[in-house]
């Protein structure tokens, strides 16, 4: 893993924005896994400035949302999808046919339904790089503690610690869905870069445990230990308890000199 520690949240979006909008350029038929969350909103906020001042060129890219709750509609305005189309794809020149999100209004067939999702990855020529968010309870997408490391795209039951932290995107007398469609870790770990982002000190135990601690289900995000080519964005305060940050400091360092497009 590459960690790359910046000032703050800002500065964080920037250098995430940087990278993504790097592979874009080098490969305009990229196939993108889009995360959700305030998290990577200052990235797509920068992409969408790179798209209007800096003619960055969506036209080829191909997206694919990590998640969507189960039981929302498309046009419900805490779906995912409604997330992706309002921060990203009405805001650059995606095309729509290119945009994929799962589908949370499937009411049958669901193993059907997700391993056509995973198909449709496939076909894609799976996904280039892999934007990533973290819970508090370290997971990602929505893999919750306990989730195989194995698993793929299907339907997961939430967490109470989800459901509280995504209460505030509904109404005060609406339920946060109990379930959702997630991709699985097992899905997740065969993008071919993947590009994990974390702001804040409530991250900051999810984010040690992950990059540190021990390879486990009750930390999904630790799985990407197994991956070879991960980049992680933090912030100060996200990294705040990671015990090795000199060291990463110098990692990045010596990779900036020897290979820089791993940075990029
Ligand atoms: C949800 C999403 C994740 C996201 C996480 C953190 O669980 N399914 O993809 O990473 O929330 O969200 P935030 O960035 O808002 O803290």
């Amino acid at each position: 893993m590459l960690v790359i520690i910046e000032n703050n949240y800002d500065a964080l979006s920037l250098r995430a924005a940087g990278i993504v909008a790097s592979a874009v350029r080098k490969n305009p038929r990229i196939v993108l896994g889009l995360a959700t969350g305030n998290t990577p909103l200052g990235l797509y906020r920068e992409l969408v400035r790179l798209h209007c001042e800096k003619a960055l060129d969506f036209s080829g890219a191909t997206t694919f949302n990590l998640d969507e709750y189960l039981g929302l509609p498309a046009n419900h305005r805490a779906s995912f999808h409604t997330y992706v189309q309002d921060h990203l794809a009405s805001r650059v020149n995606l095309l729509r046919e290119n945009i994929h999100v799962p589908d949370g209004s499937v009411h049958e067939h669901y193993e059907e339904y997700c391993s056509a999702y995973e198909a449709l990855i496939r076909k894609a020529g799976g996904i280039d790089l892999q934007i990533l968010g973290i819970g508090k309870t370290g997971h990602i997408g929505f893999n919750e503690p306990t989730s195989s490391l194995g698993s793929r795209t299907r339907v997961k039951t939430l967490a109470p610690a989800t459901i509280q932290d995504n209460q505030p995107n509904f109404g005060p007398n609406e339920s946060v869905p109990p379930c959702a469609i997630t991709m699985g870790i097992g899905t997740i770990l065969e993008a071919h870069r993947i590009l994990l982002l974390a702001s804040g000190a409530s991250k900051s135990s999810a984010v040690a445990q992950a990059i540190e601690g021990p390879i486990t289900s009750t930390v999904t995000a630790s799985a990407l230990q197994l991956h070879p080519d991960v980049i992680v964005v933090l912030d100060e305060d996200a990294a705040s308890q990671l015990r090795y940050r000199d060291y990463y400091e110098r990692v990045l360092q010596n990779t900036m000199q020897l290979t820089p497009e791993r940075v990029e």
